[in-house]
């Protein structure tokens, strides 16, 4: 087993941390310390299958307290395990992948629409600034918060601030802690209106009166779980941004986005080849083997999803942009993973992922119909960054269509 401590390096290295350890065994699981523990890093569609096996991890002793505090909420179905955690995602798994979808795919696309005309002819806009505002306004009604709570200013801003101080302990992870706190008091508040009050059946409505064992969820819980909607819809902002970042270095793809099954493809293409989740972690709940590893009772697994998605014994040229690999054939449960891999409804894989692929099929297919141009700016991805994005949140400039006049048709075609 090594004998340093990874931890340092993991902020030092970012995305690249574990695929630069794996490389050195060639793709093999590596015996390694974090945080002053045992783990073993492991990578590839079998590995994922072995990660998702049942009983074989837990959770809610694997998750590192500074990501609980800011990403998922404490309570939240992330740090469930066994029948506690079978139970509130059949809740998620309902309230997500129904019908359900291509309404909020469509009311982001209303908002989109609303955004591009104050756009046009105005100054130079940060479009991820932009989106996240699009999206937080499109989930929230959505998702059933009284328009008149919805605090459109503030809201987009500290549902960002709670991604993106997740992996790191300086002024960003201060900023998540004080969104979360002000976010959490303030939906538990609606989440008590709700459950005083006859409502209209919505997904706030659905947590307000979901029950474990014959008791609802204490408010700031139910609180934490609405959150656990809002705030990742709002983060397929980042792969928004990647998708209008790939438009500009592969222009060619405009004219292929109109197609919705391209734009699906060209989705989970952005998923593949851009970072967002570097590695997912479980702890060993007894003693196991990997491809000829011993991982013992205890061992914190880490499951590798950057460097999977760009190993080229599973994608050929992997650093290439190449949305026809997920065109016309089904994707393997195990073998794209940005979130998380097997059957949502019984493992931790992400319930959210249909819409995250509608939000963003949607939006890159308006941006692709978007007459805008990108002013000079760095657009470069620095990986050290957890999570990553264009270094200048891709800044657009929209011009007025050019009016040419309108010519009367000539006498001899009336
Ligand atoms: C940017 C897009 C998204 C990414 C990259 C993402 C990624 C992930 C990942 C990596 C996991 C953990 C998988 C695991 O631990 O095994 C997860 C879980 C989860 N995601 Fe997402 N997600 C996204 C969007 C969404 C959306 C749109 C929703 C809801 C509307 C959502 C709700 C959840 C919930 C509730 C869980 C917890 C599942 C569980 O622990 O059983 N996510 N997501």
């Amino acid at each position: 087993m090594a004998s340093i401590d990874q931890t340092l390096l993991i902020a030092l290295k970012g995305y690249a941390w574990l695929p630069d350890l794996r490389r050195r065994t060639n793709g093999r699981p590596v015996a390694i310390r974090v945080m002053g523990q045992r783990a073993v890093a492991i990578g590839g569609p079998e590995a994922a299958r072995f990660f998702y096996g049942d009983g074989n991890l837990e959770r809610h002793t694997a998750l590192p307290h500074p990501v609980v505090a800011t990403l998922f909420g404490r309570g939240a179905v992330h740090t469930l395990d066994g029948p506690a955690h079978r139970h509130r995602k059949a809740m998620f798994v309902d309230l997500l992948t129904g019908d359900g979808i291509d309404r909020l795919a469509e009311l982001a696309e209303e908002e989109f629409e609303v955004a591009a005309r104050r756009w046009r002819g105005g100054p130079e806009i940060s479009l991820f600034d932009e989106t996240a505002g699009i999206i937080a306004t499109a989930v929230t009604r959505w998702t059933g918060v009284p328009e008149t709570q919805s605090d459109p200013e503030a809201l987009p801003a500290d549902l960002i601030a709670m991604v993106d101080g997740f992996a790191t302990l300086g002024p960003r992870h201060a900023r998540a802690l004080a969104a979360r706190r002000r976010r959490e008091r303030w939906l538990a508040g609606i989440i008590e209106n709700v459950r005083r009050e006859q409502s209209t059946r919505s997904p706030l409505t659905s947590i307000a009166h979901y029950s474990e064992d014959g008791r609802l969820l204490d408010s700031r819980t139910a609180a934490v779980e609405v959150l656990n909607i809002i705030r990742p819809a709002t983060a397929v902002t980042w792969l928004v941004a990647f998708a209008a970042h790939a438009l500009d270095q592969w222009p060619h793809l405009r004219g292929e986005l109109h197609r919705d099954e391209y734009a699906r493809a060209f989705a989970h293409e952005v998923r593949r080849f851009y970072p967002f989740a570097p590695f997912l972690g479980g702890r060993a709940t007894r003693d196991l083997r990997f491809q000829g590893v011993d991982i013992p009772a205890g061992a914190l697994v880490l499951l590798d999803v950057y460097g999977q998605h760009h190993d080229e014994r599973i994608w050929p040229e992997p650093y290439a942009f190449r949305p026809e690999r997920f065109l016309g054939r089904p994707i393997g449960e195990f073998e794209l993973i940005p979130q998380g891999g097997g059957d949502p409804r019984t493992g931790h894989r992400c319930p959210g992922e249909q819409i995250t692929i509608a939000l963003l099929a949607t939006l890159a297919q308006r941006l692709a119909a978007l007459d805008y141009y990108l002013p000079p700016q760095r657009t470069g991805i620095d990986l050290s960054r957890i999570p990553a994005r264009p270094r200048d949140g891709i800044r657009i400039v929209v011009p007025v269509p050019v009016r040419t006049p309108s010519r009367s048709p000539g006498p001899g075609r009336r």
